[in-house]
Protein backbone atom coordinates (compact mmCIF):
# COMPACT_ATOMS: atom_id res chain seq x y z
CA UNK A 1 0.00 0.00 0.00
CA UNK A 2 1.35 3.19 -0.74
CA UNK A 3 2.28 5.56 1.89
CA UNK A 4 0.18 9.20 2.24
CA UNK A 5 1.97 12.07 0.82
CA UNK A 6 2.16 15.50 0.02
CA UNK A 7 0.47 15.01 -2.53
CA UNK A 8 -2.17 13.55 -1.15
CA UNK A 9 -2.47 16.17 1.66
CA UNK A 10 -3.11 18.75 -1.33
CA UNK A 11 -5.85 16.86 -2.38
CA UNK A 12 -7.97 16.75 0.69
CA UNK A 13 -6.70 20.63 0.93
CA UNK A 14 -7.96 21.48 -2.62
CA UNK A 15 -11.13 19.29 -1.96
CA UNK A 16 -11.40 21.54 0.99
CA UNK A 17 -11.12 24.65 -1.12
CA UNK A 18 -13.27 23.26 -3.68
CA UNK A 19 -16.60 23.09 -1.40
CA UNK A 20 -17.24 26.93 -0.53
CA UNK A 21 -18.19 25.12 2.92
CA UNK A 22 -15.86 23.89 5.34
CA UNK A 23 -16.10 20.04 5.48
CA UNK A 24 -18.68 18.67 7.22
CA UNK A 25 -18.30 15.28 9.89
CA UNK A 26 -20.72 12.35 9.19
CA UNK A 27 -21.47 12.59 12.61
CA UNK A 28 -23.45 15.84 12.26
CA UNK A 29 -25.65 13.49 9.35
CA UNK A 30 -28.98 12.24 10.35
CA UNK A 31 -29.62 8.53 10.66
CA UNK A 32 -31.13 5.60 12.17
CA UNK A 33 -30.89 5.42 15.68
CA UNK A 34 -28.89 2.43 17.29
CA UNK A 35 -27.55 1.51 20.87
CA UNK A 36 -24.75 2.77 23.39
CA UNK A 37 -21.45 1.17 22.45
CA UNK A 38 -22.49 -0.75 19.37
CA UNK A 39 -24.81 1.60 17.07
CA UNK A 40 -26.81 0.02 14.44
CA UNK A 41 -24.96 -3.46 14.01
CA UNK A 42 -27.17 -5.55 16.06
CA UNK A 43 -29.96 -3.90 13.79
CA UNK A 44 -29.04 -5.56 10.39
CA UNK A 45 -31.44 -7.56 8.91
CA UNK A 46 -29.09 -9.33 6.99
CA UNK A 47 -31.20 -11.54 4.13
CA UNK A 48 -32.27 -8.20 4.00
CA UNK A 49 -29.25 -5.74 3.94
CA UNK A 50 -30.29 -3.90 1.10
CA UNK A 51 -33.90 -3.24 1.37
CA UNK A 52 -33.44 -1.81 4.80
CA UNK A 53 -30.34 0.33 3.32
CA UNK A 54 -32.45 1.86 1.28
CA UNK A 55 -35.67 2.03 3.44
CA UNK A 56 -33.30 3.69 5.66
CA UNK A 57 -32.59 6.58 2.81
CA UNK A 58 -36.51 6.95 2.50
CA UNK A 59 -36.52 7.76 6.04
CA UNK A 60 -33.27 9.82 6.65
CA UNK A 61 -32.09 11.18 3.22
CA UNK A 62 -29.94 9.76 -0.01
CA UNK A 63 -26.92 10.36 2.25
CA UNK A 64 -26.96 9.46 5.90
CA UNK A 65 -25.03 7.93 8.64
CA UNK A 66 -24.67 4.61 10.49
CA UNK A 67 -23.07 3.78 13.10
CA UNK A 68 -20.74 0.69 14.03
CA UNK A 69 -19.75 0.14 17.16
CA UNK A 70 -17.85 3.51 17.70
CA UNK A 71 -17.27 4.29 13.82
CA UNK A 72 -19.38 6.44 12.10
CA UNK A 73 -20.44 5.41 8.73
CA UNK A 74 -21.28 7.44 5.59
CA UNK A 75 -23.76 5.72 3.62
CA UNK A 76 -24.33 6.95 0.13
CA UNK A 77 -26.46 7.02 -3.21
CA UNK A 78 -25.32 9.46 -5.47
CA UNK A 79 -24.40 8.32 -8.82
CA UNK A 80 -21.70 10.66 -9.29
CA UNK A 81 -20.27 10.27 -5.96
CA UNK A 82 -20.35 6.47 -5.76
CA UNK A 83 -18.58 6.83 -9.31
CA UNK A 84 -15.91 9.65 -7.81
CA UNK A 85 -15.04 7.02 -5.33
CA UNK A 86 -15.08 4.01 -6.78
CA UNK A 87 -12.75 5.48 -9.68
CA UNK A 88 -10.23 6.46 -6.89
CA UNK A 89 -8.66 2.99 -6.00
CA UNK A 90 -6.88 1.38 -4.97
CA UNK A 91 -4.89 4.28 -3.66
CA UNK A 92 -8.08 6.42 -1.85
CA UNK A 93 -9.98 3.58 -1.10
CA UNK A 94 -10.25 0.06 -0.73
CA UNK A 95 -13.03 -2.69 -0.09
CA UNK A 96 -13.75 -2.61 3.42
CA UNK A 97 -10.93 -4.25 5.87
CA UNK A 98 -13.68 -7.53 7.04
CA UNK A 99 -14.06 -8.51 3.36
CA UNK A 100 -10.13 -8.97 3.17
CA UNK A 101 -10.33 -10.74 6.21
CA UNK A 102 -12.86 -13.07 5.56
CA UNK A 103 -12.33 -13.88 2.23
CA UNK A 104 -8.48 -15.01 3.25
CA UNK A 105 -9.72 -17.01 5.99
CA UNK A 106 -11.85 -19.54 3.17
CA UNK A 107 -8.84 -19.48 1.46
CA UNK A 108 -9.90 -17.50 -1.52
CA UNK A 109 -7.79 -14.39 -0.92
CA UNK A 110 -7.44 -13.14 -4.74
CA UNK A 111 -7.95 -10.14 -6.48
CA UNK A 112 -11.54 -9.78 -5.16
CA UNK A 113 -10.13 -8.78 -1.93
CA UNK A 114 -6.26 -8.09 -2.75
CA UNK A 115 -4.93 -4.17 -2.25
CA UNK A 116 -2.69 -2.18 -3.79
CA UNK A 117 0.24 -3.63 -5.40
CA UNK A 118 -1.24 -7.39 -4.68
CA UNK A 119 -4.17 -6.30 -7.01
CA UNK A 120 -2.67 -4.52 -9.38
CA UNK A 121 -0.14 -7.62 -10.34
CA UNK A 122 -3.64 -10.22 -9.87
CA UNK A 123 -5.64 -8.04 -11.50
CA UNK A 124 -3.80 -7.72 -15.19
CA UNK A 125 -3.68 -11.64 -15.28
CA UNK A 126 -7.33 -12.05 -14.43
CA UNK A 127 -8.34 -9.44 -17.12
CA UNK A 128 -6.50 -10.88 -20.03
CA UNK A 129 -8.45 -14.42 -19.15
CA UNK A 130 -11.65 -12.94 -19.84
CA UNK A 131 -11.03 -10.31 -22.75
CA UNK A 132 -13.55 -10.73 -25.75
CA UNK A 133 -10.33 -12.41 -28.11
CA UNK A 134 -10.20 -14.96 -24.97
CA UNK A 135 -14.00 -15.25 -25.39
CA UNK A 136 -14.18 -15.64 -29.08
CA UNK A 137 -11.67 -18.68 -28.56
CA UNK A 138 -13.86 -20.31 -25.87
CA UNK A 139 -17.03 -20.18 -28.35
CA UNK A 140 -17.29 -23.85 -28.97
CA UNK A 141 -17.23 -24.97 -25.81
CA UNK A 142 -19.69 -21.86 -24.45
CA UNK A 143 -22.23 -23.31 -27.30
CA UNK A 144 -21.82 -27.08 -26.10
CA UNK A 145 -22.77 -26.26 -22.55
CA UNK A 146 -25.62 -24.11 -23.27
CA UNK A 147 -27.11 -26.71 -26.10
CA UNK A 148 -26.83 -29.62 -22.64
CA UNK A 149 -28.99 -26.45 -21.27
CA UNK A 150 -31.50 -26.30 -23.84
CA UNK A 151 -31.59 -30.21 -23.67
CA UNK A 152 -32.69 -30.01 -20.08
CA UNK A 153 -34.98 -27.18 -20.42
CA UNK A 154 -36.69 -29.51 -23.38
CA UNK A 155 -36.84 -32.59 -21.25
CA UNK A 156 -38.73 -30.48 -18.87
CA UNK A 157 -41.15 -29.42 -21.43
CA UNK A 158 -41.60 -32.71 -22.51
CA UNK A 159 -43.18 -33.44 -19.06
CA UNK A 160 -44.59 -30.67 -18.47
CA UNK A 161 -42.63 -30.27 -15.31
CA UNK A 162 -41.23 -26.51 -13.50
CA UNK A 163 -37.76 -25.88 -13.84
CA UNK A 164 -35.94 -24.29 -10.29
CA UNK A 165 -34.75 -21.83 -12.79
CA UNK A 166 -32.11 -21.06 -10.21
CA UNK A 167 -30.71 -23.88 -9.96
CA UNK A 168 -30.56 -24.93 -13.31
CA UNK A 169 -28.87 -21.15 -14.15
CA UNK A 170 -26.15 -21.52 -11.15
CA UNK A 171 -25.29 -25.06 -13.32
CA UNK A 172 -24.76 -23.45 -16.31
CA UNK A 173 -22.91 -20.59 -15.19
CA UNK A 174 -20.39 -22.81 -12.96
CA UNK A 175 -19.65 -25.17 -16.17
CA UNK A 176 -18.91 -22.25 -18.05
CA UNK A 177 -16.92 -20.65 -15.43
CA UNK A 178 -14.99 -23.66 -15.10
CA UNK A 179 -14.68 -24.58 -18.62
CA UNK A 180 -13.05 -20.83 -19.79
CA UNK A 181 -10.63 -20.02 -16.83
CA UNK A 182 -9.87 -23.69 -15.60
CA UNK A 183 -10.11 -26.05 -18.66
CA UNK A 184 -12.01 -28.51 -17.15
CA UNK A 185 -15.36 -29.72 -18.29
CA UNK A 186 -17.91 -30.44 -15.48
CA UNK A 187 -20.84 -30.74 -16.86
CA UNK A 188 -23.11 -30.28 -13.53
CA UNK A 189 -25.94 -30.13 -15.97
CA UNK A 190 -26.39 -33.74 -17.10
CA UNK A 191 -25.09 -34.90 -13.89
CA UNK A 192 -24.88 -33.28 -10.03
CA UNK A 193 -21.26 -33.06 -9.07
CA UNK A 194 -20.09 -32.07 -5.40
CA UNK A 195 -18.46 -29.19 -6.15
CA UNK A 196 -21.56 -27.27 -6.75
CA UNK A 197 -23.73 -28.76 -3.95
CA UNK A 198 -20.75 -27.22 -1.36
CA UNK A 199 -19.72 -23.82 -3.57
CA UNK A 200 -23.68 -22.71 -3.30
CA UNK A 201 -23.19 -22.80 0.66
CA UNK A 202 -20.53 -20.37 1.04
CA UNK A 203 -21.64 -17.36 -0.31
CA UNK A 204 -24.18 -16.74 2.95
CA UNK A 205 -21.75 -17.75 5.55
CA UNK A 206 -19.15 -15.02 3.83
CA UNK A 207 -21.80 -12.60 3.85
CA UNK A 208 -22.88 -13.54 7.74
CA UNK A 209 -19.50 -12.87 8.64
CA UNK A 210 -18.25 -9.64 6.96
CA UNK A 211 -21.00 -8.11 8.77
CA UNK A 212 -20.89 -9.46 12.35
CA UNK A 213 -19.52 -7.43 14.85
CA UNK A 214 -17.00 -9.30 16.74
CA UNK A 215 -15.02 -13.02 14.98
CA UNK A 216 -16.65 -15.33 17.57
CA UNK A 217 -15.48 -18.45 15.22
CA UNK A 218 -12.09 -17.98 16.25
CA UNK A 219 -12.98 -18.36 19.78
CA UNK A 220 -16.41 -20.73 19.43
CA UNK A 221 -17.14 -23.03 16.28
CA UNK A 222 -21.03 -23.37 16.39
CA UNK A 223 -22.55 -26.08 14.66
CA UNK A 224 -22.96 -23.42 11.35
CA UNK A 225 -19.39 -22.86 11.27
CA UNK A 226 -18.81 -26.83 11.71
CA UNK A 227 -20.93 -27.35 8.36
CA UNK A 228 -19.25 -24.59 6.64
CA UNK A 229 -15.51 -25.71 7.22
CA UNK A 230 -16.65 -28.72 6.25
CA UNK A 231 -18.05 -27.53 2.45
CA UNK A 232 -15.01 -25.11 2.57
CA UNK A 233 -12.90 -28.54 2.89
CA UNK A 234 -14.73 -29.85 -0.31
CA UNK A 235 -14.76 -27.07 -2.55
CA UNK A 236 -10.86 -26.92 -1.93
CA UNK A 237 -10.26 -30.47 -2.56
CA UNK A 238 -12.03 -29.72 -6.10
CA UNK A 239 -9.47 -26.26 -6.33
CA UNK A 240 -6.50 -28.69 -5.47
CA UNK A 241 -7.66 -31.08 -8.51
CA UNK A 242 -8.35 -28.24 -10.83
CA UNK A 243 -4.78 -26.87 -9.89
CA UNK A 244 -3.06 -30.53 -10.44
CA UNK A 245 -4.75 -31.12 -13.97
CA UNK A 246 -3.45 -27.92 -15.17
CA UNK A 247 -0.39 -28.41 -14.00
CA UNK A 248 -0.40 -31.83 -16.24
CA UNK A 249 -1.36 -30.20 -19.03
CA UNK A 250 1.82 -27.64 -18.73
CA UNK A 251 3.91 -30.22 -18.28
CA UNK A 252 2.48 -32.95 -21.11
CA UNK A 253 2.70 -29.64 -23.86
CA UNK A 254 5.24 -27.55 -22.27
CA UNK A 255 4.17 -24.79 -25.35
CA UNK A 256 1.23 -24.35 -23.63
CA UNK A 257 3.44 -22.10 -20.70
CA UNK A 258 4.03 -19.68 -24.03
CA UNK A 259 0.63 -19.85 -24.95
CA UNK A 260 -1.85 -20.29 -21.81
CA UNK A 261 -5.65 -21.53 -22.62
CA UNK A 262 -7.22 -20.73 -19.73
CA UNK A 263 -6.42 -18.67 -16.29
CA UNK A 264 -5.39 -21.45 -14.14
CA UNK A 265 -2.46 -22.31 -16.92
CA UNK A 266 -1.42 -18.43 -16.73
CA UNK A 267 -1.21 -17.93 -13.61
CA UNK A 268 0.63 -21.74 -12.98
CA UNK A 269 2.87 -20.43 -16.09
CA UNK A 270 3.49 -17.04 -14.47
CA UNK A 271 4.15 -18.44 -10.80
CA UNK A 272 6.72 -20.55 -12.52
CA UNK A 273 8.45 -18.36 -14.88
CA UNK A 274 8.78 -15.52 -11.79
CA UNK A 275 7.85 -16.46 -8.80
CA UNK A 276 7.20 -13.57 -7.35
CA UNK A 277 4.46 -13.21 -9.77
CA UNK A 278 1.88 -15.23 -7.79
CA UNK A 279 1.80 -17.26 -4.38
CA UNK A 280 0.83 -20.76 -4.32
CA UNK A 281 -1.71 -19.27 -1.99
CA UNK A 282 -2.72 -16.64 -4.66
CA UNK A 283 -3.27 -19.38 -7.76
CA UNK A 284 -5.86 -21.63 -5.45
CA UNK A 285 -7.17 -18.28 -3.70
CA UNK A 286 -8.34 -16.93 -7.96
CA UNK A 287 -9.27 -20.17 -8.56
CA UNK A 288 -12.28 -19.64 -5.59
CA UNK A 289 -12.75 -16.21 -6.55
CA UNK A 290 -13.21 -16.86 -10.21
CA UNK A 291 -15.87 -20.12 -9.41
CA UNK A 292 -17.32 -17.38 -6.38
CA UNK A 293 -17.40 -14.24 -8.64
CA UNK A 294 -18.85 -16.54 -11.87
CA UNK A 295 -21.38 -18.48 -10.27
CA UNK A 296 -24.49 -16.37 -8.52
CA UNK A 297 -23.61 -13.32 -10.05
CA UNK A 298 -24.66 -14.32 -13.49
CA UNK A 299 -27.10 -17.04 -12.89
CA UNK A 300 -29.51 -14.39 -10.40
CA UNK A 301 -29.11 -12.05 -13.01
CA UNK A 302 -30.41 -14.04 -15.68
CA UNK A 303 -33.64 -15.07 -13.42
CA UNK A 304 -33.97 -11.79 -12.82
CA UNK A 305 -34.42 -11.13 -16.19
CA UNK A 306 -36.32 -13.80 -17.62
CA UNK A 307 -39.44 -12.93 -14.75
CA UNK A 308 -38.80 -9.13 -15.81
CA UNK A 309 -39.18 -10.10 -19.50
CA UNK A 310 -42.18 -12.41 -18.79
CA UNK A 311 -43.75 -9.61 -16.63
CA UNK A 312 -43.65 -7.75 -20.30
CA UNK A 313 -44.51 -9.79 -22.63
CA UNK A 314 -44.20 -6.82 -25.53
CA UNK A 315 -40.76 -6.61 -24.38
CA UNK A 316 -40.14 -10.11 -24.53
CA UNK A 317 -41.89 -10.61 -27.98
CA UNK A 318 -39.61 -7.57 -29.31
CA UNK A 319 -36.41 -9.54 -27.88
CA UNK A 320 -38.04 -13.12 -29.64
CA UNK A 321 -38.57 -10.88 -33.15
CA UNK A 322 -34.68 -10.09 -33.26
CA UNK A 323 -33.33 -13.32 -31.82
CA UNK A 324 -35.31 -15.09 -34.72
CA UNK A 325 -34.07 -12.38 -37.76
CA UNK A 326 -30.92 -13.17 -36.14
CA UNK A 327 -31.04 -17.23 -35.61
CA UNK A 328 -32.49 -17.96 -39.00
CA UNK A 329 -32.77 -21.52 -38.36
CA UNK A 330 -30.48 -21.98 -35.90
CA UNK A 331 -31.11 -22.95 -32.30
CA UNK A 332 -28.31 -20.89 -31.04
CA UNK A 333 -26.00 -18.01 -32.24
CA UNK A 334 -24.21 -19.81 -34.64
CA UNK A 335 -21.02 -18.14 -33.86
CA UNK A 336 -19.49 -15.02 -31.04
CA UNK A 337 -20.24 -12.04 -33.21
CA UNK A 338 -24.00 -13.27 -33.70
CA UNK A 339 -24.18 -13.73 -30.19
CA UNK A 340 -22.40 -10.47 -28.95
CA UNK A 341 -24.94 -8.57 -32.00
CA UNK A 342 -28.23 -9.18 -29.68
CA UNK A 343 -28.97 -5.82 -28.75
CA UNK A 344 -32.18 -6.26 -27.63
CA UNK A 345 -31.03 -8.79 -25.29
CA UNK A 346 -28.30 -6.36 -24.01
CA UNK A 347 -30.64 -4.02 -23.92
CA UNK A 348 -33.12 -5.76 -21.14
CA UNK A 349 -30.53 -7.17 -19.31
CA UNK A 350 -29.39 -3.96 -19.04
CA UNK A 351 -32.68 -2.91 -17.33
CA UNK A 352 -32.80 -5.80 -15.50
CA UNK A 353 -29.29 -4.97 -13.66
CA UNK A 354 -30.47 -1.58 -12.86
CA UNK A 355 -33.72 -2.73 -11.30
CA UNK A 356 -32.29 -5.92 -9.60
CA UNK A 357 -28.98 -5.17 -9.45
CA UNK A 358 -26.80 -8.59 -8.03
CA UNK A 359 -24.44 -6.11 -6.30
CA UNK A 360 -26.59 -3.60 -4.58
CA UNK A 361 -24.12 -2.31 -2.16
CA UNK A 362 -20.73 -2.29 -1.94
CA UNK A 363 -18.60 -1.36 1.19
CA UNK A 364 -15.43 0.67 0.75
CA UNK A 365 -13.07 1.81 3.60
CA UNK A 366 -10.38 4.78 3.05
CA UNK A 367 -6.99 4.12 3.21
CA UNK A 368 -5.99 7.92 4.39
CA UNK A 369 -7.91 11.24 4.98
CA UNK A 370 -9.74 12.29 2.42
CA UNK A 371 -12.98 14.32 1.30
CA UNK A 372 -16.07 12.80 0.15
CA UNK A 373 -19.67 14.91 -0.64
CA UNK A 374 -18.54 17.88 1.32
CA UNK A 375 -16.90 15.53 4.49
CA UNK A 376 -14.03 14.71 6.04
CA UNK A 377 -13.04 11.24 6.60
CA UNK A 378 -10.08 10.22 8.73
CA UNK A 379 -8.39 6.77 7.84
CA UNK A 380 -10.61 3.84 8.28
CA UNK A 381 -13.55 5.90 7.77
CA UNK A 382 -16.41 3.58 5.77
CA UNK A 383 -18.42 3.98 3.13
CA UNK A 384 -21.68 2.21 2.13
CA UNK A 385 -22.70 2.87 -1.55
CA UNK A 386 -26.64 2.26 -2.37
CA UNK A 387 -25.52 0.91 -5.82
CA UNK A 388 -29.50 0.43 -6.85
CA UNK A 389 -31.05 4.02 -5.22
CA UNK A 390 -28.39 5.51 -7.15
CA UNK A 391 -29.72 4.37 -10.56
CA UNK A 392 -33.36 4.69 -9.27
CA UNK A 393 -32.71 7.77 -8.36
CA UNK A 394 -36.26 10.06 -9.46
CA UNK A 395 -34.60 12.74 -10.75
CA UNK A 396 -32.72 11.30 -13.62
CA UNK A 397 -36.05 10.01 -15.22
CA UNK A 398 -40.11 10.36 -14.80
CA UNK A 399 -40.68 6.99 -15.04
CA UNK A 400 -36.96 5.60 -13.84
CA UNK A 401 -38.68 2.86 -11.34
CA UNK A 402 -40.16 1.46 -14.84
CA UNK A 403 -38.79 -2.09 -17.24
CA UNK A 404 -38.15 -0.11 -20.23
CA UNK A 405 -35.47 -1.96 -22.07
CA UNK A 406 -36.01 0.58 -25.06
CA UNK A 407 -33.76 3.36 -22.78
CA UNK A 408 -30.85 1.31 -23.37
CA UNK A 409 -31.09 1.11 -27.43
CA UNK A 410 -32.14 4.63 -28.67
CA UNK A 411 -29.32 6.53 -26.01
CA UNK A 412 -31.95 8.95 -24.74
CA UNK A 413 -31.50 8.16 -21.31
CA UNK A 414 -27.93 8.32 -20.94
CA UNK A 415 -28.34 10.12 -17.46
CA UNK A 416 -30.06 6.90 -16.16
CA UNK A 417 -27.69 4.82 -18.25
CA UNK A 418 -24.76 6.32 -16.23
CA UNK A 419 -26.36 5.83 -13.15
CA UNK A 420 -26.52 2.18 -13.71
CA UNK A 421 -23.53 0.62 -12.79
CA UNK A 422 -23.98 -2.98 -12.26
CA UNK A 423 -20.81 -4.21 -12.35
CA UNK A 424 -18.80 -1.50 -10.73
CA UNK A 425 -16.73 1.41 -11.95
CA UNK A 426 -13.57 3.02 -12.08
CA UNK A 427 -9.77 0.41 -12.27
CA UNK A 428 -11.86 -2.43 -10.17
CA UNK A 429 -14.47 -3.02 -12.93
CA UNK A 430 -15.66 -6.29 -13.04
CA UNK A 431 -13.30 -7.99 -15.34
CA UNK A 432 -15.98 -10.86 -15.91
CA UNK A 433 -18.46 -8.26 -17.31
CA UNK A 434 -17.88 -9.61 -21.67
CA UNK A 435 -18.26 -12.97 -20.87
CA UNK A 436 -21.63 -12.55 -18.35
CA UNK A 437 -22.96 -10.46 -21.07
CA UNK A 438 -22.25 -13.26 -23.25
CA UNK A 439 -23.77 -16.34 -21.54
CA UNK A 440 -26.39 -14.23 -20.90
CA UNK A 441 -26.62 -13.53 -24.63
CA UNK A 442 -26.93 -17.16 -25.39
CA UNK A 443 -29.47 -18.23 -22.55
CA UNK A 444 -31.68 -15.64 -23.55
CA UNK A 445 -30.97 -16.65 -27.71
CA UNK A 446 -31.94 -20.02 -26.72
CA UNK A 447 -34.61 -19.47 -24.59
CA UNK A 448 -36.29 -17.19 -27.17
CA UNK A 449 -35.57 -19.40 -30.37
CA UNK A 450 -36.91 -22.57 -28.57
CA UNK A 451 -39.32 -21.62 -26.08
CA UNK A 452 -42.50 -19.87 -24.71
CA UNK A 453 -42.72 -18.81 -21.74
CA UNK A 454 -45.84 -20.26 -19.83
CA UNK A 455 -44.97 -19.35 -16.42
CA UNK A 456 -42.17 -17.61 -14.96
CA UNK A 457 -42.48 -17.06 -10.98
CA UNK A 458 -42.72 -18.55 -7.31
CA UNK A 459 -45.11 -20.96 -6.63
CA UNK A 460 -48.28 -19.57 -6.01
CA UNK A 461 -47.24 -16.41 -8.01
CA UNK A 462 -46.86 -12.81 -7.05
CA UNK A 463 -43.08 -11.33 -7.52
CA UNK A 464 -40.30 -13.23 -6.21
CA UNK A 465 -38.70 -11.97 -3.33
CA UNK A 466 -35.39 -10.03 -2.36
CA UNK A 467 -32.85 -11.99 -0.71
CA UNK A 468 -29.16 -11.02 -0.07
CA UNK A 469 -26.36 -13.57 0.66
CA UNK A 470 -23.46 -11.75 -0.70
CA UNK A 471 -25.18 -11.30 -3.97
CA UNK A 472 -28.87 -10.41 -4.00
CA UNK A 473 -31.12 -13.25 -5.66
CA UNK A 474 -34.81 -13.61 -6.45
CA UNK A 475 -35.93 -16.13 -3.77
CA UNK A 476 -38.35 -19.64 -5.13
CA UNK A 477 -37.87 -18.84 -8.99
CA UNK A 478 -39.63 -21.57 -10.77
CA UNK A 479 -40.52 -21.58 -15.03
CA UNK A 480 -42.59 -23.71 -17.05
CA UNK A 481 -42.02 -23.92 -20.55
CA UNK A 482 -43.52 -24.98 -24.34
CA UNK A 483 -41.36 -26.07 -27.19
CA UNK A 484 -41.99 -23.33 -29.90
CA UNK A 485 -43.35 -25.11 -33.10
CA UNK A 486 -40.02 -25.38 -35.67
CA UNK A 487 -41.14 -22.99 -38.82
C1 LIG B 1 -24.05 -10.35 -14.26
C2 LIG B 1 -22.93 -10.83 -13.76
C3 LIG B 1 -21.97 -10.07 -12.88
C4 LIG B 1 -22.17 -8.95 -12.14
C5 LIG B 1 -23.44 -8.13 -12.00
C6 LIG B 1 -20.90 -8.65 -11.48
C7 LIG B 1 -20.71 -7.58 -10.64
C8 LIG B 1 -19.49 -7.27 -10.06
C9 LIG B 1 -19.26 -6.13 -9.21
C10 LIG B 1 -20.31 -5.11 -8.78
C11 LIG B 1 -17.96 -6.15 -8.83
C12 LIG B 1 -17.25 -5.14 -7.92
C13 LIG B 1 -16.73 -4.05 -8.83
C14 LIG B 1 -16.11 -2.87 -8.11
O1 LIG B 1 -15.61 -3.01 -7.00
O2 LIG B 1 -16.16 -1.75 -8.72
C15 LIG B 1 -17.34 -7.31 -9.45
C16 LIG B 1 -16.02 -7.65 -9.31
C17 LIG B 1 -15.48 -8.81 -9.82
N1 LIG B 1 -16.11 -9.74 -10.64
FE1 LIG B 1 -17.99 -9.61 -11.34
N2 LIG B 1 -19.99 -9.61 -11.83
C18 LIG B 1 -20.59 -10.48 -12.69
C19 LIG B 1 -20.02 -11.59 -13.29
C20 LIG B 1 -18.71 -12.00 -13.12
C21 LIG B 1 -18.11 -13.12 -13.76
C22 LIG B 1 -18.81 -14.03 -14.77
C23 LIG B 1 -16.82 -13.21 -13.31
C24 LIG B 1 -15.75 -14.22 -13.64
C25 LIG B 1 -15.97 -15.43 -14.04
C26 LIG B 1 -16.62 -12.11 -12.39
C27 LIG B 1 -15.45 -11.84 -11.72
C28 LIG B 1 -15.22 -10.74 -10.92
C29 LIG B 1 -13.95 -10.48 -10.24
C30 LIG B 1 -12.70 -11.35 -10.30
C31 LIG B 1 -14.11 -9.25 -9.56
C32 LIG B 1 -13.08 -8.52 -8.70
C33 LIG B 1 -12.40 -7.41 -9.53
C34 LIG B 1 -11.43 -6.54 -8.77
O3 LIG B 1 -11.60 -6.34 -7.57
O4 LIG B 1 -10.49 -6.04 -9.41
N3 LIG B 1 -17.79 -11.40 -12.31
N4 LIG B 1 -18.29 -7.96 -10.20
Amino acid sequence: MREPNEADDAAVARARAADAAPLRSVAALPGPRGWPLIGNLLQFDLPRLHRQFEDWADRHGPTYRLRLGRREVLVISDAETIAALLRDRPDTWRRMRPIEAVIREAGGHGVFSAEGDDWRRQRRLVMSAFDPGHLKRFYPSLQRVTERLMASWREAARRGEAIDLQASLMRYTVDVTTGLAFGVDLNTIDAPHPLQEHLDKLFPMLFRRVNLPFPYWHYLRLPIDREYDRHLRRVHEAVRGFVQAARQRLQDEPTRRERPTDLLEAMLAARDADGSALTEEEVAGNVLTVLLAGEDTTANTLGWAIWLLHEHPDDWQALVAEVDAALGDARLPPSFDAARGLASIEASVGEAMRLKPVAPLLFMEANRETALAGFRLPPGAVVFCLMRRAALDARLAEDVADFRPGRWQDGADRAVQKASMPFGAGPRLCPGRYLALLEMKMVLGMLARNFELLEVGPEGGGAPGERMAFTMFPVGLKMRLAERARR
